[in-house]
């Protein structure tokens, strides 16, 4: 098949841009996208790159490939991740993931949110708030969101751990009003408040559409790997401070060990919310206990990092090889998922 795959390219932040440091992490990097690249090309014919730029629509037209292997995450706006999407259904190409929908759905956390709750899909209680004048803990005495500190403040659409430091962990009204002041001053966006889940946090990558859908081995999250003192979240600082490819942190942990009646309630756990969000082909799930050890869903990342390089910690390429499957694999499985549902 003639394959394109759509990206956008991280870049650096320079001196005058006006856009917080870490405004690429989302993007991918050269070589994950070469990666990909000579992934496809282990099966299929072509693999035409094709940045997600304001040219991408003219360029997809004139391409006409048989289908989009599509990790786009789109630069701008609350909907970014879908406008890539949106553009190839307006153009008739099949691509692989889900739809301009759901992945809208899925980066707007409190939105998706509200669907989990909808389906009775576990997660905690929140509020988003973009009024850093406004002190919820004091106020929400009277109220019936009311849920106690610590709590989890970070930013309403962003992935990547953007604006979730070791800070977003807050104690006290003070810590609260001062983090979602920096979130709105620093990401133009509300910030989303959440009960803190205590327990072990795992991340779930699942394959696949329908009975067919699969689930890879589960990775857990290993916070004794964190320097001493930091607070058990996954944060910016974990992911890309203190894990470096020449020092890595030891920050997963796959096969997740597992009693049998917890692996179970975590997998159906992610497949609900994969059914919850009508999410396609592939996503990765992340899921805390919470003080009960209760499965809860964090969030859903229907586009998920996949860095090619196994000395390199990402998630969903750790859970492929654990069930035995190449970086090549994992790709044209992802393709393999939507010809399937195309028909192709
Ligand atoms: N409600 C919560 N309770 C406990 N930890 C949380 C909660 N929300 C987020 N975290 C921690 O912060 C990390 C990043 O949050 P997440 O919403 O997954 O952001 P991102 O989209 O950047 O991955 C999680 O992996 C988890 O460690
Ligand atoms: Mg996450």
């Amino acid at each position: 098949m003639r394959v394109a795959l759509t990206y956008n390219l991280r870049r650096e932040v320079k001196v005058g841009d006006n856009l917080p440091d870490d405004f690429y992490a989302e993007c991918d990097g050269i070589e994950t996208i070469e990666a990909v690249k000579n992934a496809i090309l282990e099966c299929h014919e072509t693999a035409v790159m094709v940045e997600a730029d304001e040219d991408a629509y003219e360029k997809l037209r004139a391409l006409r490939p048989d289908i989009v292997f599509n990790m786009a995450e789109g630069l701008w706006g609350e909907s970014r991740e879908a406008q890539l999407p949106a553009m190839l259904e307006m153009l008739r190409i099949p691509y692989t993931g889900s739809s301009p929908l759901s992945l809208g759905l899925c980066l707007n956390k409190a939105r998706a949110k509200e669907v989990l709750s909808h389906y009775g899909v576990p997660n905690s209680r929140f509020i988003v708030s973009d009024n850093p004048d406004f002190c919820f803990a004091d106020r929400s005495r009277s109220n019936e969101n009311f849920f106690p500190f610590p709590m989890i403040v970070k930013p309403l659409f962003e992935g990547s751990s953007k604006g979730i430091k070791n800070d977003s962990f807050v104690t006290c009204p003070a810590e609260l009003e001062t983090k979602v002041r920096s979130i709105v001053r620093e990401y133009s966006q509300p910030a989303l408040i959440e009960e803190y889940l205590s327990g072990r946090e795992f991340t779930v990558a699942l394959m696949g559409n329908g009975k067919t859908l699969k689930v890879l081995p589960i990775v857990e999250i290993n916070y004794a790997s964190l320097p001493a003192g930091v607070n058990h979240i996954y944060s910016y600082e974990a992911k890309w401070i203190f894990d470096r490819p020449d020092n890595p942190l030891d920050i997963f942990n796959c096969p997740a060990v597992l009693g049998e009646a917890l692996k179970n309630e975590i997998e159906k756990t992610a497949m609900d919310a994969f059914g919850a969000l009508s999410l396609r082909d592939w996503c990765r799930i992340d899921i805390r206990l919470d003080c009960k050890g209760a499965p809860n869903v964090i969030e859903l990342n229907p586009l998920p990092g996949i860095l090619a390089d196994p000395k390199e910690n990402s998630c969903f390429p750790k859970a492929a090889r654990a069930a035995g499957l190449t970086f090549g694999g994992l790709v044209n499985g992802v393709i393999d998922a939507a010809r399937v549902r195309y028909g192709l």
